[in-house]
C-alpha cells in the first residue's frame, strides 16, 4: 500500500509521520519547495527503528514519484493567516489544486483522493471535476475534525458525550451545521459548544500568528486513511459529492458516510429537523456561491 502526500508542510508532514509511526503504509511526500519533502522524509524515516516500523518514506519535488499510489492526500496550498477566512484562500488554492489534480490523474488514475486544502468543500469539488474520478473516490477531510472539535468542546463543558451523539455537517466554514442526537445536552451548552467548534480553526490561527492547525487535522486524515486501508466500514462525517441526498446535488458538503476500501461505501441520510434542514440548505448555498467563483 502506497500513500502519496502532496504538500510537505505542517499537515502533510504530520500525516506522513503518523502513517510511518503506525506502520500503516509506504509514503511518498511531495512539495514544490526544493529539499523540503526530502529533508522531512529523511527525518521521519529515522523514527522507524524507534517505533519498530518497516514502512518506507521518500520525499521528492517530482510528481512522477507518486506513480502507482493507492491513496493520495492533498495538503498543498496556502494556509490561513490571521484575519483571513477560508474563502480568501479560494483563488490561490484553486490554481494549485487544478495543477495537482492533473498530476494525480496522470500518475495515479485509480487512486482514492483525500482533500485537505481549504476552502475544503470547493477544493474537493474541483479535484473531482478536474480528475474526472468517481466521486466516491474523492473525499474531503473536514467533518471528522469539526465533529471532534465539537465533541471536545462539549466535554470541556463536562458533558459526558460519545462521538456518535453529535456531528458537524454542512460546510467546513462559518455555516457548518451542528447536529445533536443526545438528550442530555441543554440548548445553551449545545449552542456554546457549537460556537467554540465553529471558531476553533480561527482561534488557533490567531494564537499561532503564522500557519494554522495541524495536529487534529492530521489525526483526522489518519483516521480516514486507516478506515480505507483496513476496510473498516466506519461511519464518519466527510465532505462528499451529493447526487440528490439531503435534497442537494452536484455539490461537495459535509455528511455522514461509511468509509471502506473503495472510498465512500454509502452516504448515510439521517433525519434532520426543520431547523437543521434550513441550516444545511444555507450552508449548501454558501458552498455553491464559492464554487461559482472558481469555474
Ligand atoms: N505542489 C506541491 N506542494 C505545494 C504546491 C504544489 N503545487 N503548492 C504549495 N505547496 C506546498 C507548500 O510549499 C507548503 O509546504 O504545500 C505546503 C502547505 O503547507 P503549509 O503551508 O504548512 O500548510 P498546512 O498547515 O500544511 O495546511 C495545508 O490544509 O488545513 C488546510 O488550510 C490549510 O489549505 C491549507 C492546507
Amino acid at each position: 500500500m502506497k500513500i502519496a502526500i502532496i504538500g510537505a508542510g505542517n499537515v502533510g508532514a504530520m500525516v506522513a509521520s503518523r502513517v510511518i509511526d503506525a506502520d500503516l503504509a509506504d509514503v511518498v511526500l511531495v512539495d514544490i519547495v526544493p529539499g523540503m519533502a526530502k529533508g522531512k522524509a529523511l527525518d521521519i524515516s529515522d523514527v522507524r527503528p524507534i517505533v519498530n516500523s518497516s514502512a518506507n518514506i521518500i520525499g521528492t519535488e517530482n510528481f512522477e514519484g507518486i506513480k502507482g499510489s493507492d491513496i493520495v492526500v492533498i495538503t498543498a496550498g496556502l494556509a490561513r493567516k490571521p484575519g483571513m477566512s477560508r474563502d480568501d484562500l479560494l483563488k490561490k488554492n484553486s490554481d494549485i489544486i487544478k495543477k495537482v489534480s492533473v498530476q494525480i490523474k496522470k500518475y495515479c488514475p485509480s487512486s482514492i483522493v483525500i482533500v485537505v486544502t481549504n476552502p475544503l468543500d470547493v477544493m474537493s469539488y474541483l479535484v473531482m471535476k478536474t480528475t474526472g474520478f468517481d466521486p466516491k473516490k474523492v473525499i474531503g477531510m473536514a467533518g471528522v475534525l469539526d465533529s471532534a472539535r465539537f465533541t471536545n468542546a462539549l466535554r470541556g463543558k463536562n458533558q459526558d458525550i460519545g462521538q456518535d451523539n453529535v456531528l458537524m455537517m454542512g460546510s467546513h466554514g462559518d455555516t457548518m451545521v451542528p447536529i445533536n442526537r443526545s438528550e442530555n445536552i441543554s440548548e445553551k451548552v449545545f449552542s456554546e459548544a457549537s460556537e467554540l467548534a465553529r471558531n476553533r480553526g480561527a482561534e488557533i490561527v490567531k494564537h499561532l500568528g503564522a500557519g494554522s492547525a495541524y495536529f487534529a487535522p492530521s489525526a483526522s486524515v489518519f483516521f480516514m486513511l486507516k478506515a480505507i486501508i483496513k476496510n473498516e466500514k466506519k461511519t464518519m462525517c466527510v465532505s462528499a459529492y451529493l447526487e440528490g441526498q439531503y435534497s442537494e446535488k452536484d455539490i461537495y458538503i459535509g455528511v455522514p458516510v461509511t468509509l471502506a476500501s473503495q472510498g465512500i461505501e454509502k452516504i448515510i441520510e439521517i433525519g434532520l429537523t426543520e431547523e437543521e434542514k434550513q441550516a444545511f440548505k444555507e450552508s449548501a448555498c454558501q458552498i455553491r456561491e464559492s464554487i461559482s467563483k472558481t469555474f
